[in-house]
């Protein structure tokens, strides 16, 4: 099999804290051995909670800052732990967009500057050849250059802007695009028109992308894979499809559970699953698993041994004792029964693509540059 885009094993990044005159006040854990992959083209959603670690996450996997410790494979070269310039060359090939464009792009620039800038950067081509690459970038994005390649990104409306910030992150003909909260702000129909934007890049570039919003329902439609964290760790795993008809998880459960309901007759969350209570502190999380405190199905257990993560269905992972599943041991069930329940994986599932929303209008087709 061939190996991952992606490979992330072990990742841990911490910051520390400090309180008035200096003094040390407690260690952070933000993101605390977290593992997972992207393949190319693939869409990896990632949701969880605010302060769950989803940045810092995104960040460490780009080396900025680096993390503490772990590996982050990229196209098969270790970044962690590489000289400073071979960082920058290895880092070319992922870019990220972040949720505000305009706190993203220098509101001194035009658009064609911006976007030209990567290229300037890594000293692509000639200027004539740059600007036309710039053009076809815009294109690509659905700005026209000759009207929008001159404004500043106060000229543009969020979703113009966002395409800048999009053309930008393509300029360097990139393999992975890291997308934090990219479409958040957006308001619904250009949210749709950026969504369909990046589904139809992936599949014309064959562009992977780490997804991560808040929004469960988007992160739905938009990934192939889906992995939950809670307090800096991964805690589920797997096909959307499946982890979406049948979560492992309790955590997954009840932030599904939290999705508002389309129908008005039920628009509560079922009663005992939605989420109760604010997270713990990362600085001080719970010993075992750190979902516990607020786990409908918590058992002794749960405050002593970490449960690891596990393939319960096929490619589909939980770190839980008790996980929510058919097969799984009721939570009054002792240490032994779900010992014994680890070694019985249950349904398997396929890995299915979800296709983002109809494209209201197409820009042109895209090509990697020669
Ligand atoms: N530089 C830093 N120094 C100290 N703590 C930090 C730092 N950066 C992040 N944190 C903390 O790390 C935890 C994870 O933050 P992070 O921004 O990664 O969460 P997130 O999941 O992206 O949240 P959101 O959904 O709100 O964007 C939080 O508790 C946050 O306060
Ligand atoms: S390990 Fe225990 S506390 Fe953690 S999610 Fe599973 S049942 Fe809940
Ligand atoms: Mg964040």
């Amino acid at each position: 099999m061939s190996e991952p885009l992606l490979e992330v094993s072990n990742l841990v990044q911490e910051f520390t804290v400090r309180g008035g005159g200096g003094v040390k006040a407690g260690v952070v854990h933000a993101v605390s051995g977290v593992s997972f992959s992207v393949e190319p083209g693939e869409t990896l959603g990632l949701v969880g909670e605010t302060g769950s670690g989803k940045s810092t996450l995104a960040r460490a996997v780009l080396q900025a800052p680096r993390p503490k410790s772990g590996s982050v494979r990229f196209r098969g070269t270790e970044l962690v732990g590489l000289k400073h310039r071979q960082l920058v060359r290895a880092r070319r090939h992922m870019q990220l967009v972040f949720q505000d464009p305009f706190g993203s792009l220098d509101p001194k620039w035009r658009a064609r500057a911006l976007v030209e800038e990567p290229l300037v950067a890594f000293k692509v081509g000639s200027k004539g050849e740059r600007r036309r690459r710039v053009d076809e970038l815009l294109d690509v994005v659905g700005l026209d250059p000759s009207r929008f390649g001159n404004r500043r990104p106060r000229e543009l409306s969020g979703g113009q802007a966002q395409r800048v910030a999009i053309a930008r992150a393509l300029a360097l003909d990139p393999s992975l695009i890291i997308c934090d909260e990219a479409v958040s702000s957006l308001d619904v129909l250009i949210r749709a028109q950026v969504l369909n934007l990046l589904e139809r890049l992936r599949s014309e570039l064959g562009l992977a992308y780490l997804f991560i919003a808040h929004d469960l329902a988007l992160v739905k439609q938009v990934s192939d894979r889906v992995a939950v964290m809670y307090l800096g760790k991964v805690v589920e795993i797997g096909p959307a499809d499946s982890l979406y008809r049948e979560p492992l998880h309790p955590y997954t459960v009840a932030l599904l559970a939290s999705i508002p309901s389309p129908d008005p007759e039920q628009p509560q969350a079922p009663v005992g699953k939605a989420i109760h209570g604010e997270p713990p502190s990362p600085i001080d999380p719970p010993s075992g698993c750190r979902f516990r405190t607020r786990c409908p199905r918590a058992q002794d257990l749960c405050a002593t041994l970490e449960p690891p993560l596990r393939e319960l269905a096929a490619n589909h992972y939980a770190a839980c004792h008790f996980p929510v599943t058919v097969d799984a041991p009721a939570p009054e069930a002792s240490a032994e029964e779900a010992a014994r329940a680890e070694s019985t994986p249950t349904v398997p599932v396929a890995t299915p693509t979800v296709p983002v929303a109809t494209q209201p209008s197409r820009p042109p087709t895209v090509r990697r540059p020669s």
